[in-house]
């Protein structure tokens, strides 16, 4: 039975509670919401960032091509071009299955080309079926410069390929395909079913970049001093500008990202769908594995100084330095931003807090308005997150970001986790959560869950489920709450019940209590995290079938403890019949290996406690 005082008053929920996170993993961005049709369309992909790329992954080349990295380049910031040697041709496979179009609609090309006198490219769409447009041509003569054209689709395809035909001795980068059709027709704009499909959530603020993707890496910029690194942390500079300036950067998650989507487009989007913009900036100490502080002074004194030009790009005037910028990319309008979080998941809480004040300092001393979020590390409780929490609440830091992945039940049973916190400390983020599955069971536990989180509203205000999108075809985490192929998405079910919760914001909460409180401690079936098992070390002979009673895996693990190392995140998976882990190094093979065979499976799990445990 539920008794509910309609007189009594509750805490009071701020419109600001629910948000998403967005991070460019399972090729959210390239190849996800960054509506590009062309993989790969400057040649920056490397065996680098990727030991499956090779610089023309997903092109395919007819006649004579190479790629070049040498002083006819295009600029500094990219570096690589592609020489086409007179009467040949280039195809683009895109994502997925191929480039999709649909008949009728609108698509834009463009292209950075320099050519002999008298070169003409010839550039079409077809598919293994014909052609999906009437080919164009472009006389192309001299130094670099752009070129564009515009296609009508005459069927549709989601197997396109774009061709780049040259009848002379040719220079191409930056080859681009867009649809006209993007999420509010920009450009260099969105992909318009998965922007609607976030915009239905009605989130009240958008996290951005990561993540993980954050605070890895280098911490140097990408320059020549610098080595032209390829592996560094998402520094905001990198990302704004026109999109042929922007280096590429070798993803955490393991591919290539263009920086299409930039610092920019995160706030234009931010804005069109009414919710404040969140960003996240590396706090020199890498997390997620990476558990490196940088002791570089100067190098800090950079990303604070970077920090602050970063409040001045979003806010700033039009005359400002960094507003000018802005203003320059199409907004003289400020973004209004009031929230910004420093690193991600580190797992050195002093050498992390130190830092961290570090850039509040300097962010409350120019902008005293702001309010600069600190973290928690990488797990839900344990000694790196009990110290920074005591760091957190000693310093009066205003919210603190906590993340945390965990099994249904576990969401079940912590209902209360925030009855206790501290009503005078600092108040929650919680960025990122998930129970381990996309099943409804999943959805129900996140539900029950977030009662909890509505109850304590006082102290949790802003919440985003984790990850936000995935791509079918490249998946390095899941489960993800919108999915997608290159014609398709479709919500999961955890998508629902956040759609519910965040179109349905209450003001306040009616207290309530419950009598027949469920039993949430009975047998566990289905694809649920083993971590709190794994790291208690308190079970052994576990035993995991499939859905129909066929052994999966199953041995007494307890003299191998290695193999029950998990790092408290993602969820485990099962490949040819071995498990495999989630971890981070796991997601990586993954990904080097490009292996598209996994698959899901309903798991049952038997295990025997410990005696004595
Ligand atoms: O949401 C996926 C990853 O989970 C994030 O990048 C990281 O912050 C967390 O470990």
């Amino acid at each position: 039975a539920i008794t509910v005082d309609p007189t009594a008053q509750g805490a009071k929920i701020d419109d600001t509670m629910y948000g998403v996170f967005f991070e460019d993993i399972n090729r959210a961005a390239d190849g996800g919401l960054y509506a590009e049709l062309v993989q790969n369309r400057s040649f920056e992909y490397s065996t680098a960032d990727n030991g499956s790329y090779t610089l023309l992954t997903s092109w395919v080349v007819s006649g004579t091509a190479q790629v070049q990295n040498d002083t006819g380049r295009l600029n500094e910031r990219n570096r690589n071009y592609l020489s086409l040697a007179a009467g040949s041709s280039v195809t683009n496979a895109g994502y997925n299955t191929g480039i999709r179009v649909e008949q009728g609609k609108r698509y834009d090309f463009s292209v950075w080309a320099r050519a002999e006198a008298g070169t003409t490219l010839t550039v079409g769409l077809k598919d293994a079926a014909g052609t999906l447009a009437t080919a164009r041509q472009m006389a192309v003569y001299g130094g670099w410069k752009k070129y564009t054209a515009t296609f009508t689709a005459s069927r549709t395809s989601s197997h396109g390929r774009l061709a780049v035909a040259s009848s002379g001795a040719a220079a191409l980068d930056m080859v681009s395909l867009f649809p006209r059709d993007t999420y509010k027709n920009q450009s260099n704009g969105l992909r318009k079913d998965l922007a609607e499909k976030i915009e239905a959530l009605n989130p009240s603020f958008v996290r951005f970049p990561g993540g993980c993707l954050v605070n890895t890496g280098s911490m140097q910029d990408y320059s020549e001093s610098s080595g032209w690194q390829r592996k560094r942390s998402y520094q905001w500079k990198d990302t704004i500008g026109p999109v042929e300036e922007r280096a590429t950067n070798a993803n955490f998650w393991g591919y290539n990202q263009s920086y299409g989507i930039g610092y920019y487009e995160y706030f234009r989007f931010s804005e069109d769908i009414g919710a404040m913009p969140l960003p996240v900036v590396p706090a020199l100490v890498t997390g997620c594995g990476q558990n490196r502080a940088t002791d570089d002074e100067a190098l800090l004194q950079r990303h604070i100084q970077d920090t602050l030009d970063l409040i001045e790009f979003a806010n700033g005037p039009a005359t400002s330095t960094w507003g000018k910028k802005r203003a320059a990319m199409g907004h003289p309008k400020p973004f209004g931003l009031t929230h910004l979080a420093v690193g991600n998941e580190e797992n050195l809480p002093n050498e992390y807090f130190a830092r961290f004040q570090k850039f509040r300092a300097a962010i409350e001393a120019k902008y005293p308005d702001i309010t600069v979020i600190s973290n928690s590390g990488p797990d839900d409780s344990g000694s790196t997150f009990d110290t920074a929490w005591k760091l957190n609440r000693e310093a009066n830091v205003d919210m603190v970001d906590e993340h945390y992945y965990n099994s249904p039940q576990w969401f079940l049973q912590n209902n209360d986790r925030y009855d206790s916190y501290d009503r005078n400390g600092p108040k929650v983020f919680l960025g990122e959560y998930a129970s381990q599955g996309n099943a409804l069971k999943n959805a129900l536990a996140e539900a029950a869950f977030m009662t909890g989180l509505e109850r304590n509203a006082d102290v949790v205000k802003l919440a985003s489920y984790a990850p936000l999108l995935a791509n079918e075809d490249y998946v390095q985490w899941r489960p993800d709450m919108i999915w997608f192929n290159n014609h398709a998405s479709w919500n999961s079910a955890n998508y629902e019940v956040q759609k519910l919760f965040m179109t349905n914001v209450g003001d306040r909460v009616v207290p309530s209590t419950a009598t027949g409180t469920p039993n949430v401690s009975g047998p566990i079936t289905g694809a649920v995290g083993l971590s709190t098992w794994a790291t208690s070390a308190a079970y052994d002979d576990v035993k995991v079938t499939a859905a129909d009673g066929t052994a999966l895996f199953g041995d007494d693990f307890s003299g191998d403890a290695s193999r029950w190392t998990h790092n408290g995140t993602g969820s485990w998976s099962v490949q040819d019949g071995a498990y495999v882990q989630s971890d981070a190094a796991a997601e990586n093979t993954m990904v080097t290996a490009g292996d598209p065979s996994w698959h899901d499976y309903d798991l049952h799990v038997k295990a025997t406690k410990k005696s004595g445990k």
